[in-house]
């Protein structure tokens, strides 16, 4: 058992952590949409207007603040007139993105709207830049959104919605130095400022409007994006994104649940680059909008692996274990760190693509481990950061991978902190202190398995949370966390 200091200032906020952080993405690709989310109205799954209720449920557990929809690459070739109207005439398209399949576009505005109302979460439309056209996504605003007396009003109304809904997060593209349109950052600045300057503020409805940022390293985008949107920042411009994958080679991406040791170091270790490219982006953003208003909102992040074998290399479907808890729970305390520029994230994807927090396989469904850990940071959400140290050791020898990784915040008195021993070998005490807090009491509860521990259909609760012990006398702390581990104390 190793030995490290913790040292947590209830005092030193640092700043608010927006809900948004805690966000989630669903793309029309693989079995994420039909068949995971949407399953039908005739179907037996029980489900409300075809939307599942147990996926439902589970989103509210979270407390799901945000979905992105509907890419994702697919976004850029969604014409969402094709998505409205009596659903038997809807036109049928094909996806060429994702597996080549026939999308009958019975998933469009009014099931994604209802969806996000029955969750409780805020819509975040992704917009069709690479193959749309300024009055296509203008008028599909219109439709969402105007209250008044005006053709899209109009068409909303006789497909069955009188009231307009509310939206503030709308993606003005996505990935356009790639799928949405292969551009580079000067062509898209100023095709981005046309976009929005034609999306509008309809009655009480405030648009909150995402350009096109980076992929991953591409600092000369965020330069180049940033000179061009600055003078705009608050107005044109509310955020810029970041896409970021937890892939160390893009070759020979490996098996999702059958991996080394070593390889299980290598994906958190590129799991913490997103730390290194977060602030070098903040610090080109800082130079052209030291007022920060211009967020950065990293729409697309999480591990992508090979697709689990016999499955459609088009679908993206991958099992999900604790080392993707691992890497959950490193880049959701890089963004709780971050929170002064990183307004949101959403994590690639909700349900049956990628790093998914919900799997499902017919009428069964089960919880991931990444699942679990969005469930341990809920607290954060809407909560100031504080600061959190810890002593820290690399995770395993010759690795340079920190052992520990934490965040810390406060809401109405209460103190969350989360932690997680990275090492598959040796667990840690964390002994210290907690200021700024008059503690009475202290619930810490954890995630730990074997890294290579998930859930199955049949066997849905291997991984799950479990409570735990940890001492708090006074202000002094201390907690033990096992190797593999995600932790999370609530102090009050
Ligand atoms: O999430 C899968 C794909 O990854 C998205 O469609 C795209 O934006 C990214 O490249």
């Amino acid at each position: 058992m190793k030995d490290l200091s913790i040292l947590i200032n209830a005092d030193d906020k640092q700043s608010h952590i927006n809900r948004e952080v805690y966000g989630n993405f669903s793309e029309h690709l693989g079995r994420c949409i039909y068949n995971g989310i949407f399953v039908g109205e005739d179907s037996s799954i029980p489900n409300i207007h075809g939307l599942r209720k147990d996926i439902i449920e589970a989103f509210k557990n979270i407390k799901l603040p945000v979905l992105r929809w509907p890419g994702g690459c697919f976004a850029d070739e969604y014409h969402w007139r094709d998505g409205i109207g009596e659903k038997s005439s809807r036109k049928k398209i094909v996806n060429t993105n994702w597996g080549g399949v026939v999308e009958n576009n019975s998933f469009g505005t009014h099931e994604f709207m209802e969806l996000c109302e029955l969750v409780g979460c805020e819509p975040y439309i992704s917009g069709n830049v690479g193959s749309g056209t300024v009055r296509e996504l203008s008028e599909w605003v219109e439709y969402m959104t105007c209250p008044d007396d005006t053709p899209m009003t109009s068409l909303r109304k006789e497909n069955g919605r009188e009231e307009a809904w509310s939206l503030k997060y709308l993606g003005i593209g996505n990935e356009n130095w790639g799928c949405g349109g292969n551009m580079d950052p000067q062509y898209y600045s100023s095709v981005y400022k046309q976009f929005a300057s034609f999306c509008k503020n309809y009655g009480g409805n405030r648009l909150y409007k995402i350009a096109c940022g980076p992929s991953g390293g591409d600092y000369n985008w965020t330069d180049t994006v940033m000179k061009n949107f600055a003078p705009y920042g608050g107005q044109l411009v509310d955020g810029i994104s970041l896409h970021f994958y937890c892939i160390p080679d893009w070759n020979n991406k490996g098996d999702a649940v059958d991996f080394s040791e070593d390889s299980y170091y290598t994906w958190l270790d590129t799991a913490n680059k997103m730390e290194e490219l977060i602030s070098t982006h903040e610090g080109i953003m800082e130079r052209y909008d030291p007022e920060n208003k211009i967020a950065l909102i990293v729409d697309e992040w999480g591990s992508w692996y090979d697709v689990e074998k016999g499955t459609n290399p088009g679908f993206l479907y991958q099992q999900n274990t604790m080392r993707d808890a691992m890497i959950a729970a490193i880049s959701l305390n890089i963004f709780n760190r971050h929170a002064r520029r990183v307004k949101m994230a959403n994590i690639a994807q909700a349900v049956n693509v990628l790093q998914a927090v919900i799997l499902t396989e017919g009428e069964k469904m089960i919880l991931t481990p990444t699942y679990h850990v969005f469930d341990l940071y809920k607290d954060h959400q809407g909560a100031e950061s504080i600061y959190c140290h810890t002593g820290n050791e690399d995770a395993a020898e010759g690795k340079k991978l920190p052992m520990i990784s934490s965040s810390a915040s406060v809401k109405d008195g209460k103190v969350t902190v989360t932690l997680s021993n990275c090492s598959l070998t040796e667990g840690v005490r964390l002994s210290g202190l907690v200021a700024g807090i008059d503690a009475k009491s202290i619930k810490a509860d954890i995630l730990t398995g074997e890294a290579h521990a998930h859930n199955t259909f049949d066997s849905p609760e291997s991984v799950t949370i479990k409570p735990h012990k940890a001492q708090l006398e006074g202000n002094k702390l201390c907690v033990e966390l096992p190797p593999c581990s995600v932790v999370r104390l609530c102090i009050e």
